[in-house]
């Protein structure tokens, strides 16, 4: 089985998470690849989609928005999870956090099977005026990797339970007009 991992990562720390996603996945004997949103053409060749976006006042990093709208219809053809990163302290490892509106409204409009946030990261040195602003503060790593692992692990029992049932409906999806 193929799974894509993509992210919207400006500083770099959701898309060592989607790395990390991927290595997990391996072991646990699928496909997968973490690639940014450019590097994807055709997202039919996978069976299923993992999407990240790194926070920015309460939105995704555009790249990854404009993944899903871009891809919009063959998403909604396969299972896809969804992931944010970003909370500068340990409140993702604390508690569940919710996707901000603007995920969740993506989230309706793939179908997406689920989300988590996990803890972000910004280093001391942040490029950017406002990052660098923010660092002063709020510089640190909270990425948990085990929380990450262990989501990524229940996304691969997920889709090794369903089998394949979608293959059917998306070959319907790639026949049908845009
Ligand atoms: C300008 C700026 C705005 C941010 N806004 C949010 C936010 O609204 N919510 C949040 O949880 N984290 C926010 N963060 C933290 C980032 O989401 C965190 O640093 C994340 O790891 C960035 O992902 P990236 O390294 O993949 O770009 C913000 C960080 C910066 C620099």
């Amino acid at each position: 089985m193929r799974i894509l991992i993509t992210y919207g990562s400006k500083l770099g720390g959701t898309r060592e998470i989607a790395g990390l996603m991927a290595r997990v996945l391996r072991d646990e004997g699928f496909d997968a690849e973490a690639a940014p949103p450019e590097a994807v053409d055709d997202v039919r060749v996978y069976d299923a989609v993992i999407v990240g976006g790194g926070l920015y006042a309460n939105h995704w990093h555009h790249r990854a928005r404009r993944f899903v709208h871009h891809h919009l219809h063959e998403l909604r053809g396969r299972p896809v999870w969804f992931f944010s990163s970003g909370p500068l302290d340990d409140s993702a490892s604390q508690e569940r956090i919710p996707p901000t509106a603007q995920v969740r409204a993506l989230m309706e409009q793939v179908g997406a099977r689920g989300h988590e946030t996990f803890g972000g990261r910004l280093e001391s040195d942040a490029r950017g005026f406002i990052a660098h602003a923010m660092a002063r503060e709020h510089a640190g790593d909270w990425r948990d990797p085990g929380r990450i692992t262990r989501w990524v692990r229940g996304v691969a029992l997920e889709l090794r339970e369903a089998g394949r049932p979608w293959a059917g409906s998306a070959a319907l999806h790639q026949e049908a007009p845009r």
